[in-house]
């Protein structure tokens, strides 16, 4: 029968606790959000801003509506790029000190397009370990040799760079989202320029975070030294999709090469002018940054006084590894019961035997939500063994 590998490799995911399915969020508040009607305290969300919900955001919104429509109506090229496109293309431009911006629709075609179409020649891409799916999907689409470095292994990363052919594109990201600790920059950025290897930074978890003002990896690391850089708007800042922040030459080269780019319908107008006005509040409410710091040292001080096994993180990723797929669903499904959302990631997310809860933390959690996570960790730790 044709297509059997379907029905087999469902089974087979069913088989190891491996399976995946949708959950329908019927309200949320980006503290808390409700499934099946009973509300749970939310600690799996990647708005570290508490931006999404916010009041702030919503008027924003309001009256960004005035002025944009919903649809941009047609690919960027044609006639979908919009003054307010180029308004947030403008803004970033300025604010990262890089040459040119390019916006998508999601930080996976970003990473897609970028990749594929600078390494489409061939040559070579040395990508950490740990980089996201994207990344690596783009590097298989492209024409070049993709080698991995072990995570954040820059003695291992100078020697793949010693051999490396052609062209050469060193990728990492600049907080790894399933682990939450940093890239180690500089080592990156000098290796890069003593092989001439362009570097690529995927800031998806840090843009609007961490930095200075907020700005990411790319407040610290100038576009010299940091030519290539992409981040999501669909994390801290609170709506979603993307940006390449590149040279002049990249830009152009994207712009007439980059299938994802070409061939697709320009983001929303009325999302490009709502995502300028978060970032205006990133730049305005830095207590939502002060807030979320000390959230996270909330987090990890009580963490710390109940053993939990933490990893090193200091950002808002707190993943508690678990290791055992079926026991994380286990401990997933036992801290549901007491009210906690926290969803299992699972290989092939994340390596073999690495399971874990990945706690994210928030500037819209409270000290007694936190507490109440902690409490109910402990609980169910105990309980699940
Ligand atoms: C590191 C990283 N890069 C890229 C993406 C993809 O971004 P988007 O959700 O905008 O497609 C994600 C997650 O979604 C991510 O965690």
């Amino acid at each position: 029968m044709a297509f059997e590998f379907v029905a087999s490799e469902l089974a087979e995911r069913r088989a190891a606790s491996l399976f995946r399915q949708c959950q329908v969020v019927e309200q949320t508040d980006g503290r808390t959000l409700v499934v099946n009607g009973r509300q749970y305290l939310n600690f799996s969300s990647n708005d570290y801003l508490g931006l999404a919900h916010s009041d702030a955001l919503k008027q924003v919104a309001t009256e960004a509506a005035q002025h944009w429509s919903t649809g941009s109506g047609a690919s960027a090229l044609v006639t979908g790029h919009s003054l307010a496109h180029a308004e947030l293309e403008d803004y970033l431009a300025e604010r990262l000190e890089r040459e040119r911006v390019l916006l998508f629709n999601s930080g996976f075609a970003a990473n897609q397009a970028l990749i594929q179409t600078l390494m489409q020649r061939g040559g070579s891409i040395l990508a950490d370990k740990l980089c996201h799916a994207s990344m690596l999907d783009g590097a298989l689409a492209s024409g070049a040799k993709l080698q991995r470095f072990a995570h954040n292994d820059m003695t291992h990363l100078a020697s793949l760079l010693q051999k490396a052919q052609g062209d050469t594109l060193v990728m990492s990201e600049g907080v790894f989202s399933m682990d939450g600790d940093v890239a180690p920059l500089e080592q990156l950025s000098l290796l890069g320029a003593q092989h001439e290897a362009l570097l690529y930074v995927d800031d998806a978890h840090g843009f609007g975070v961490s930095g200075h003002d907020g700005l990411g990896v790319a407040s610290q690391w100038a576009q010299p030294q940091l030519p290539l850089l992409m981040a999501t708007f669909g994390k801290a800042v609170g709506t979603s999709g993307a940006f390449l922040a590149v040279p002049d030459a990249i830009y152009a080269y994207l712009v007439n090469y980059a299938r994802h780019y070409i061939y697709s319908t320009a983001m929303s107008p009325l999302l490009a002018a709502i995502t300028l006005g978060s970032l205006k509040l990133i730049d305005t409410q830095a207590w939502r940054r002060d807030k979320l710091n000390h959230n996270i040292q909330f987090f990890r001080h009580l963490a710390g006084q109940q053993g939990l096994p933490l990893m090193a993180s200091q950002t808002a990723i707190q993943p508690l590894l678990i290791g055992d797929a079926k026991h994380c669903m286990a401990l997933a499904s036992k801290l549901r019961e007491q009210g906690m959302w926290l969803t299992p990631i699972r290989p092939p997310t994340v390596p073999p035997a690495s399971s874990r809860l990945r706690i994210t933390i928030s500037a819209a959690h409270t000290e007694a939500d936190i507490n109440q996570l902690i409490q109910t960790l402990v609980r169910g730790m105990t309980h699940v063994g």
